[in-house]
C-alpha cells in the first residue's frame, strides 16, 4: 500500500503505529541504553567512549558488520557495573517501551557480560527486579527477561547465565537464550538447553543472522529453541523454510539491524515479504535499537513501506507477536481481544477506515503445537 501513500497518509500512519498497543520479543535491554544515559554512565565510570556527545555517538554507531557493532557494544556495556547503572538502564528502557504503547516485552540480558565486567550478580539482579517492578507499576508496561548465552565466550560464562536464569525463573527470568558469533559452535550449550527445558524455561536462539541455513539447524538441534532470533537466512534453503512453517518456529523479524550490520544490502533486498509470504510465522523488533537508530515503531513502520504488507496485515503481525509471546495462555488471550479492540477503534479514529482482522485474530488466537 504505503509505497505510493501521500504524506498526510504518512502522518495518519504513522500516528496510529505509535498509538496501537505492541508487545516485543527481540529487543537486547543494553542496546537500548538511552545515549544521554550511556554518556552519563560513561563519565561516572571514567570509560572513554569515541565521543561525548549524542551526535557522535550516532556517527560512532555505524557498522560494516557484527564484528564491528560488538566491539562498541561491549565498550557501552564496560559503562554498566553498580546497582543504580542498572536501575537506570531499565528505568528508561521500561519507560521507552511504554512511551511507545509496548505493554509488554521479552528482552535479551547479558548477566555473564556485566559479571566479567566486575558487577555483583546479587545486587544488580535486586536493583533491575525493583525497576521491572516499578516500570509496571507506574506504565502498566510488563517485561520479562532472556538471560543470553553467548557463542563466542565460552561454556564457564555460559554455566552463570543457566544458574542465573534458574535462579531468577519465579518473577523475572522467561527464558533462556543463546546470542553472539554465529561461525562459533553452539553445540557446548547443550546441555545448559537441556538444563532450561527441564525447569520448564521457554528457550529462544538467535540463528540465521550472520551465518546460513546451517545455523538454524544447528540450533534447531541443540536448543530447541520455541522461536528462533532473525533466522531471515532461512530462505536460502527451501526444504528449511517448509519446516519452520511446518513446525511453526515463529521468526523474530528486526529489519533495521539486518541492513545496518550488512546482512542485506537495502531494505529492498530484506527477503521479510519473501518469509511472510511462504506463511513462517513472524514478529516485527528493534533487536539493538540505539545501535541501528530504530524503534519497535519504525520497525511497523517500515514494513508498510518497504515489504508490500497492508495495515490489515501488519495488525495481523503485530497481533501474532502476542501469540508468540510466552505470557500464560489465560494472559495471552486476553492481550488479544484487548489489543483486536483497541486496533479497530485507532484505525476508526485515525485513519478513517474499518480493519478485517477477524481472520488473523483466529489464525493468532490457535492453540501451538509446541
Ligand atoms: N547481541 C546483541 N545484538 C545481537 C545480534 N543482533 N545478534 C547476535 N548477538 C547480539
Ligand atoms: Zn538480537
Amino acid at each position: 500500500m504505503s509505497a505510493e501513500a501521500t504524506p498526510l497518509d504518512r502522518v495518519a500512519l504513522r500516528r496510529f503505529l505509535s498509538a496501537i498497543p505492541k508487545v516485543e520479543l527481540h529487543v537486547h535491554i543494553e542496546g537500548a541504553i538511552q545515549p544521554a544515559t550511556l554518556l552519563r554512565l560513561a563519565a561516572r565510570r571514567g570509560v572513554d567512549l569515541p565521543s561525548d556527545t549524542e551526535e557522535g555517538l550516532r556517527s560512532w554507531f555505524r557498522f560494516r558488520d557484527f564484528s564491528e557493532f560488538l566491539e562498541a557494544y561491549l565498550v557501552c556495556c564496560r559503562c554498566l557495573r553498580d546497582p543504580e547503572d542498572f536501575q537506570l538502564l531499565v528505568n528508561d528502557f521500561v519507560a521507552e517501551q511504554a512511551r511507545q504503547n509496548i505493554r509488554y516485552t521479552e528482552a535479551h540480558f547479558t548477566i555473564s557480560t556485566h559479571t566479567a565486567n566486575g558487577a555483583n550478580s546479587g545486587e544488580i539482579t535486586e536493583a533491575i527486579r525493583e525497576s521491572i517492578q516499578e516500570g509496571e507499576k507506574s506504565y502498566g508496561s510488563r517485561l520479562r527477561l532472556i538471560p543470553d548465552i553467548v557463542r563466542n565466550v565460552g561454556v564457564e560464562r555460559a554455566d552463570e547465565t543457566i544458574e542465573w536464569a534458574l535462579d531468577n525463573r519465579a518473577d523475572t527470568v522467561i527464558a533462556l537464550g543463546i546470542s553472539g558469533k554465529e561461525d562459533h559452535p553452539t553445540e557446548p550449550f547443550r546441555e545448559h538447553f537441556l538444563a532450561a527445558r527441564s525447569a520448564g524455561l521457554h528457550r529462544v536462539a538467535h540463528a540465521g543472522e550472520q551465518a546460513g541455513p546451517e545455523s538454524i539447524r544447528e540450533a534447531l538441534e541443540i536448543c530447541s529453541p520455541e522461536r528462533l532470533g532473525h533466522g531471515v537466512r532461512a530462505t536460502e534453503d527451501n526444504e528449511l523454510m517448509t519446516t519452520l512453517a511446518a513446525d511453526r518456529i515463529p521468526l523474530e523479524v528486526c529489519p533495521s539491524s539486518n541492513i545496518q550490520l550488512g546482512i542485506f544490502d537495502s531494505m529492498n533486498q530484506h527477503p521479510f515479504g519473501e518469509i511472510y509470504r511462504a506463511g513462517l510465522e513472524v514478529s516485527l523488533n528493534s533487536d539493538d535499537p540505539t545501535f541501528f537508530a530504530t524503534t519497535l515503531t519504525d520497525e511497523y513502520e517500515t514494513s508498510l513501506v518497504n515489504f508490500g504488507l497492508d495495515i490489515d496485515e501488519l495488525c495481523g503481525v503485530a497481533l501474532a507477536a502476542v501469540a508468540q509471546s510466552f505470557l500464560p495462555a489465560d494472559e495471552k488471550a486476553r492481550f488479544e481481544r484487548r489489543f483486536s479492540q483497541e486496533y479497530n477503534v485507532l484505525a476508526e479514529q485515525l485513519l478513517d477506515r474499518t480493519l478485517g482482522l477477524e481472520e488473523s485474530i483466529g489464525a493468532v488466537g490457535a492453540e501451538r503445537t509446541r
